[in-house]
């Protein structure tokens, strides 16, 4: 299959061309993230899409990715701090809606999940959702291959300089991983013609 070898292609750029990516690109991969599957479909994580310099200029301080800067845009993959009574009620509203059934049909899902997050601490929450923009992330890497963009997924950033500089606390998100998109500074990028370091697929995957 062709992802194979879009999969072969990508690696973590660490120098990027001036080249920006065309909106169009841009709205496929944030398409493509949203259509991700989260655990019980609630998608408790945000992405933000920073373009603007003097933004990047301020989240780049302190980190050693200068990628955070030097790209033509950067994706935040922003967790729910708590999973609230709120969201779950209007998130199952708009599920009926959109699956044009009866208000009120899925009141014994509403309720499991409502029961379910109740149990749940804050921190358990937080932690739950990251887990999922993580799996957001593993799209957009996949997506931005295919569309021979390429990316650079980060935890070397400073949470709390993310989270005051885009006002993510008060909207009850925090950053949890982050992605630099662009195009690859070939000539430059000491990684762009190393080989991929993985292991042999029967040492990383075992069939019973
Ligand atoms: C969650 C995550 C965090 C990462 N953080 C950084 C980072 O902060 N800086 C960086 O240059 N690369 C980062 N990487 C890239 C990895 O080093 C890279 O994916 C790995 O070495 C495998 O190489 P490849 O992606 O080029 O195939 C990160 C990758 C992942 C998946």
């Amino acid at each position: 299959m062709e992802l194979i070898n879009n999969l072969k292609w990508r690696y973590a750029v660490k120098k990027y061309s001036e080249e920006l990516i065309s909106e169009n690109k841009i709205d496929q991969i944030i398409e493509a993230i949203n259509l991700t599957a989260s655990s019980c479909g609630i998608q408790p994580y945000r992405l933000i899409v920073v373009t603007n310099p003097e933004i990047r200029e301020k989240l780049a301080e302190g980190s050693f990715n200068s990628q955070i800067k030097a790209s033509s845009h950067l994706l935040v993959f922003a967790a729910f701090n708590k999973i609230t009574n709120e969201y779950i009620t209007e998130y199952v509203a708009m599920m009926e809606k959109q699956r044009n059934l009866e208000i009120g049909a899925l009141n014994d899902f509403r309720d499991v999940l409502l029961s379910h997050f109740s149990t749940q601490t804050p921190e358990q929450n937080a932690i739950w959702s990251s887990k999922q923009a993580y799996i957001g992330l593993g799209t957009a890497l996949i997506a931005a291959a295919e569309l021979k963009v390429d990316a650079t997924p980060m935890e070397g950033f400073d949470p709390e300089t993310f989270n005051e500089i885009l006002g993510l606390t008060e909207k009850n998100l925090h950053a949890s991983v982050i992605l630099s998109l662009g195009y690859r500074d070939a000539a430059n990028d000491y990684l762009a013609s190393m080989s991929k370091v993985r292991l042999p697929i029967d040492e990383f995957a075992t069939k019973l």
